[in-house]
C-alpha cells in the first residue's frame, strides 16, 4: 500500500504516469466517471481549506465515489482529546482513502503507521504539501509544455510555505531547472532546503530581494501568500505581508510568455488587474488540482478505467 506524505514519495516516473492519466481524464470524462464506484474517500482536515478540500471531494464525486468527513478540528473528535492517531485508526474502518491536514508538521507521516488504507497528506504545518505540487507540475506541463529547461522564481513567504517547499523538492529532479528564490531575508527557505536538495544535488539557484531585479530572467513566477498563521508575532506579520505585489507595471518586464502561478488563496501579492493577462494561470492552476487529484486518488486505490 502507497501513501503520498512527501512529493519524493512518488518517483518521476509515477509522477509522470499521473500527469498522464490526468491528462487523459481532462480528454475522455465520461470514460472515469464511474471508476470509484463504491469506494469513499474520507477528508479529514485539522485547519482551514477551500480548494484541497473540495477539489479532493470532487474530484471523488466525478470519479463516481463518496466522501465523508470533517473541513475543522472542532467539529471532530480532537476537541474531546482523541488523538490522531486514534481518529485515523478509526477512519480507516470507514474509507478506502484519506486525505489529511493538520497544522503540525508530520502527523499526516505518523497516519500512515497506524492506517489500514492509504493516507494522502493535504498539507501539514509549514512543511510539505505535496498534491499542490502536483497541480503545480501539471500546470507547468499544460503551460509550458514541458517540465525541464526553465527558470522559476519562486516569490513571497519561502520559509512557511509548504508548497514552495515540496515544489522544489519536486522540480530538482527534472533537468535544467534554474531557481530564483525571492524573499526577505525573515521569510528564506528553510537551510535543509538549501544543504539537502541544491547543494547535494548542485542545482543552480540564487536569493534575491527584490522581483524587479529579476523579472527579466523568469520563464514562471511562482507567487505565496506571507502565511499568517504560522507567525508566532503579529507585529512581524503586518511588517512582512506587503513585501511583494505582482501588477501590470512589474510585468512590462518579464518575458512575453511567462506562467503566473500561484497556489491560492491570494490575499494582497496579486493585484487584481493582473487576472486579465493571459500570462495569469492560476485560475487554471486551481482546477488542474481536481484533474490531477482525480488521477492520483485513482493511482493510490489501483483503479483503472
Ligand atoms: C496553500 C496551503 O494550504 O498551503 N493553499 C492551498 O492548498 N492551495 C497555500 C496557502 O495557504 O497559502
Amino acid at each position: 500500500m502507497k501513501h503520498l506524505i512527501d512529493p519524493t514519495d512518488l518517483s518521476v516516473e509515477e509522477i509522470d504516469a499521473i500527469m498522464d492519466l490526468a491528462l487523459d481524464i481532462i480528454d475522455h470524462k465520461d470514460k472515469y466517471s464511474e471508476v470509484c464506484k463504491g469506494k469513499k474517500l474520507a477528508t479529514l482536515f485539522f485547519e482551514p481549506s477551500t480548494r484541497t478540500r473540495l477539489s479532493f471531494e470532487a474530484a471523488m464525486m466525478e470519479l463516481g465515489g463518496n466522501v465523508l468527513g470533517f473541513s475543522s478540528a472542532d467539529s471532530s473528535s480532537a476537541t474531546k482529546g482523541e488523538s490522531v492517531g486514534d481518529t485515523v485508526r478509526v477512519v480507516s474502518c470507514y474509507a478506502d482513502i484519506i486525505a489529511m491536514r493538520h497544522p503540525k508538521e508530520g502527523a499526516p507521516h505518523f497516519a500512515s503507521f497506524v492506517s489500514d488504507v492509504p493516507i494522502i497528506n493535504a498539507g501539514d504545518g509549514g512543511h510539505n504539501h505535496p498534491t499542490q505540487t502536483l497541480t503545480d507540475l501539471l500546470t507547468i506541463r499544460r503551460e509550458k509544455g514541458r517540465l525541464n529547461n526553465f527558470t522559476i522564481g519562486l516569490c513571497g513567504d519561502l520559509k512557511f510555505g509548504r508548497t514552495v517547499h515540496s515544489l522544489i523538492k519536486a522540480l530538482s529532479r527534472y533537468e535544467g531547472i534554474r531557481f530564483i528564490l525571492i524573499s526577505p531575508k525573515e521569510l528564506r527557505v528553510p537551510d535543509y532546503i538549501i544543504t539537502e536538495v541544491f547543494e547535494k544535488n548542485t542545482i543552480e539557484y540564487k536569493e534575491v530581494s527584490t522581483m524587479e531585479e529579476v523579472m527579466d530572467e523568469l520563464d514562471i513566477i511562482y507567487m505565496t501568500r506571507v502565511q499568517k498563521e504560522r507567525f508566532f508575532n503579529e507585529a512581524d506579520y503586518v511588517r512582512l505581508k506587503d513585501t511583494y505585489i505582482l501588477d501590470s507595471a512589474k510585468l512590462k518586464q518579464a518575458k512575453s510568455d511567462l506562467a503566473i502561478l500561484h497556489p491560492l488563496p491570494r490575499v494582497n501579492e496579486i493585484a487584481v488587474e493582473v487576472d486579465d493577462d493571459p500570462r495569469a494561470c492560476y485560475f487554471r492552476q486551481a482546477l488542474n488540482g481536481k484533474f490531477v487529484r482525480m488521477a492520483l486518488i485513482m493511482t493510490l486505490l489501483g483503479v483503472h478505467a
